[in-house]
């Protein structure tokens, strides 16, 4: 985390984070989460990352995908450098007490707050009226996600800032009426050069799992010559790379290249271009080709291999789960103590 993040002293620095388990990780998942959850993890603080299924639940998932989603997805965390020994990973349903707190805070947040949501109001689309009560109220439950660990920091993309802003005001809500310093004012952890990464055919819209053209997004799951091929046919301008950051303004599409270079090298936006700068994309694509391929193919041979010992991935999570709950527990039943419910 970087050295700006202020925490209250009062509460042990512990990162949380989640992903849902609702289709193919992708480039801007592992870019915009997963590394640096690995990073966060090996910087020694205390590390908690869940599937969310019950968020993916919120709109209709098959069965048996959601189940294979799951596992492939805790396979995405274990091969992007998470380490069961170091991090507590598991999902979501096993620690009843994330639906429990989401109650309380169904209580605390208001109604206005839940409609102004960006990913509400671009998930349920003109139909709102038809979308699930779960989908209405999922800010709440991320909240409690985070909250019942008394998470201080969340590394997440761009586009989850304003749910991390959410649930400081949940937090602040509850802290007020019940007056009590009880949960932590949460910090969104947005750094680096890839917290948005767009797609490959759209440099105006984002990296997702939900574009209907596979050609947008390079999925974990691809092999290197589909990378190499979305790669090559990923839009840009017929400019040459500038060589400062400032020649990319107005150049969205050559921005993303550019930046999710600069992130999975671990060099800086500048550096890149220093290195880059006065080359045509005809030469800098195959680079980031290379590139990518060097890194999201161990990733994928790996998760691959760990797809074909389902039970001892499930093991890990069940272990995770006891962990999660042993900290969930008593800040729950705090809770429980400061609303007023009877034991
Ligand atoms: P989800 O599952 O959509 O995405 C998981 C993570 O990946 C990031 N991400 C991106 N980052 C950069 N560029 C992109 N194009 C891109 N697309 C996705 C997301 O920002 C996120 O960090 N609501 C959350 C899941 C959640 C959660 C939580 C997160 C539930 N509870 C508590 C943090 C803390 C979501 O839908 O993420």
């Amino acid at each position: 985390m970087s050295e700006g993040v202020q925490t209250s002293p009062a509460f042990t620095p512990r990162v949380f984070s989640g992903i849902q388990p609702s289709g193919d990780l992708h480039l801007g998942n592992y870019l915009g989460a997963l590394k640096r959850f690995a990073d966060a993890q090996n910087q020694g603080i205390q590390s908690i990352y869940c599937m969310v299924d019950q968020h993916a639940i919120t709109v209709w998932q098959d069965p048996v995908k959601l189940a294979r989603a799951t596992r492939e997805l805790a396979a995405g965390f274990i091969a992007s450098g998470i380490d069961p020994n170091k991090s507590i990973l598991f999902n979501q349903s096993q620690v009843a007490e994330h639906a429990q707190l989401a109650w309380i805070f169904n209580c605390v947040a208001r109604m206005g707050w839940m409609k102004r949501m960006t990913q509400f109001k671009d998930k349920a689309g003109k139909n709102a009226e038809n979308a699930s009560l779960g989908l209405f109220g999922y800010p709440a439950l991320m909240a409690a996600d985070i909250l019942i660990y008394h998470a201080t920091h969340v590394p997440v993309g761009e586009d989850q800032k304003q749910h991390i802003e959410l649930t400081r005001d949940i937090a602040a809500k509850f802290n007020h009426d019940y007056g009590i310093e009880f949960f932590p004012m949460t910090e969104p952890v947005i750094e680096g050069a890839a917290t948005r990464v767009m797609s490959l055919r759209d440099g105006s819209k984002k990296m997702s799992k939900s574009d209907p053209s596979d050609a947008s997004r390079i999925n974990m799951t691809d092999d290197a010559d589909t990378i190499a091929s979305k790669i090559r046919k990923a839009k840009t301008d017929p400019d040459a790379l500038p060589s400062e950051a400032e020649g990319l303004k107005d150049r969205p599409e050559a921005r993303n290249l550019v930046n999710i270079y600069a992130a999975l090298s671990d060099m800086s936006v500048s550096e890149v271009l220093a290195e880059n700068g006065g080359q045509q994309f005809s030469a800098f694509k195959p680079r980031l080709s290379e590139l990518a391929v060097t890194k999201l193919a161990p990733i994928s041979t790996e998760m691959a291999r760990l797809m074909t010992q389902p039970d001892e991935i499930d093991a890990i999570l069940r272990h995770g789960a006891a962990q999660a709950r042993e900290i969930a527990a008593p800040i729950l039943q705090k809770t429980y103590d400061i609303v007023g419910m009877v034991r």
